[in-house]
């Protein structure tokens, strides 16, 4: 089918979508290359069809999404692709969607940020049995990443993602809570979340920290601005790619990640679980998002019996492999205020003091781990003070590099 792809209520791009393989099979014309979905243009400023359809279908559930199976074989559907269609691929996390080419409909009658939406496709993804009326799948968990179980719920006319937990232990939702509350103490923007507990089941709420205007460009497609050459490290590639955008602020917003990060053990921040926000009509750079999606964290699924702060064998993203590497990126340590670390380990029992499936001895060996990671921190700024403990990372400098002239390939 032709459609329009819409940024709010402008026209980008004519494009045919192939229903059967859910691709973009052509694009037509181009009438605004600034609004096109970043990271979709060659380094010609030509569209690359390729990148828009990695675009366009990112924008699905993802297949390792938990319970995908079950819910599309309820829907009778093949792929999560499909269903990106059937809700005009709006989302919650940002402003674009596509426009049957002979529908005239605006932006304010569609979106979900002020219409209501069905939550039949959450519900379903949340393994509940709905009765054999029509299934009503104009909804953003149509288009909602991540592999754990979640779903868009409106409440007081506000919009709200639940989140659950995964295995045994399903610290998850848990990890949420703590990581906010670790990160008011520490004054870093973040997105806060609370715990919600339904038939037995944890799970983390938050509120959408996308409004109206703002939008979602996650660290991924930010990297796919420029060409990363292979003597550039992917931290500085990150910052290079935001420096050539003209996104203020990000070596800061990074440096207090990777300060959570290292405190949590997160072994997930991956480059969608993060990124920056800017305005959709104007295209202005807001600047770092706030800090989301800090769950994967905290010996989540590490048997109780080998929980240990210093976690040599925890895995760290998004620059480096080992967290010990990964802390020495940043580039100062002056704004943290190492007081809000006191006693901070408490707020983790209390999180948990009522849950089926995080017991005592395990609630007592993650204390005591994130006060050992506490004392670690502690140490590597003690070492910072004496000039050690600096990623090489860190002298890169891009005014000496001509890989990075803002321009994506120009081969
Ligand atoms: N509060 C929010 N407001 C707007 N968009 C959000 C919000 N929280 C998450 N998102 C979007 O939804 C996506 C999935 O959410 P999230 O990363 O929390 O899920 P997840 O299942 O934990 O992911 P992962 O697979 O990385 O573990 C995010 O990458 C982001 O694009
Ligand atoms: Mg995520």
């Amino acid at each position: 089918m032709n459609y329009k792809l819409m940024h709010k209520d402008i026209h980008v791009a004519d494009i045919l979508i192939d229903e059967t393989v859910c691709a973009i099979v052509k694009t037509g014309t181009v009438y605004h290359f600034e609004h096109l979905p970043v990271g979709c243009l060659d380094g010609k400023g030509h569209i690359d069809r390729a990148a828009l359809n990695e675009w366009w279908r990112g924008r699905a559930i993802p297949a390792s999404r938990q319970g995908i199976q079950e819910a599309l074989c309820q829907m009778h559907m093949d792929m999560p692709q499909t269903l990106l269609e059937k809700c005009m691929g709006l989302s919650l996390s940002d402003q674009y969607w596509i426009c049957p080419v002979d529908l005239q409909v605006k932006w304010s009658e569609v979106n979900f940020f002020e219409n209501d939406f069905s939550e039949d496709v959450g519900n379903i993804l949340f393994r509940k049995k709905l009765s054999k009326r029509e299934i009503n799948l104009f909804s953003p968990d149509n288009t909602s990443d991540g592999w754990l179980k979640k779903k868009w719920n409106i409440s007081d006319g506000k919009r709200y993602l639940i989140k659950g937990g995964s295995g045994i232990n399903r610290q998850e939702p848990y990890n949420e809570v703590f990581a906010s509350i670790l990160m008011e103490r520490l004054g870093i923007a973040h997105v806060s979340y609370s715990l919600m507990v339904q038939e037995e089941e944890p799970y983390s709420v938050c509120e959408d920290f996308v409004g109206l205007g703002t939008e979602l460009i996650r660290a991924w497609y930010i990297m796919q601005t420029a060409k990363k050459e292979n003597h550039v490290s992917v931290y500085q590639h990150y910052l290079n790619c935001c420096e050539n955008l003209g996104i203020k602020g990000v070596k800061e917003a990074i440096d207090r990640m990777l300060v959570v990060d290292y405190l949590i053990a997160n072994e997930d921040r991956h480059q969608n679980n993060f990124g920056v926000l800017r305005e959709a009509e104007t295209l202005k750079w807001l600047g770092a998002a706030p800090i989301y999606d800090s769950g994967t964290s905290l010996w989540f699924s590490t048997p109780t019996a080998f929980v240990r702060g210093e976690a040599p064998k925890l895995a760290s993203k998004p620059f480096k492999t080992s967290h010990e590497e990964q802390i020495k990126l940043v580039s100062s340590f002056d704004w943290l205020d190492t007081s809000g670390l006191k006693g901070v380990e408490e707020e983790f029992r209390e999180v948990v003091k009522d849950s089926p499936f995080v017991d005592n001895a395990r609630s007592d060996a993650i204390c005591n781990a994130i006060r050992k990671r506490c004392e670690m921190l502690l140490k590597v700024i003690e070492e910072r003070k004496k000039g050690r403990l600096v990623s090489a990372d860190c002298f890169y400098d891009v005014e000496k590099d001509a890989a990075y002239s803002g321009k994506k390939d120009e081969n």
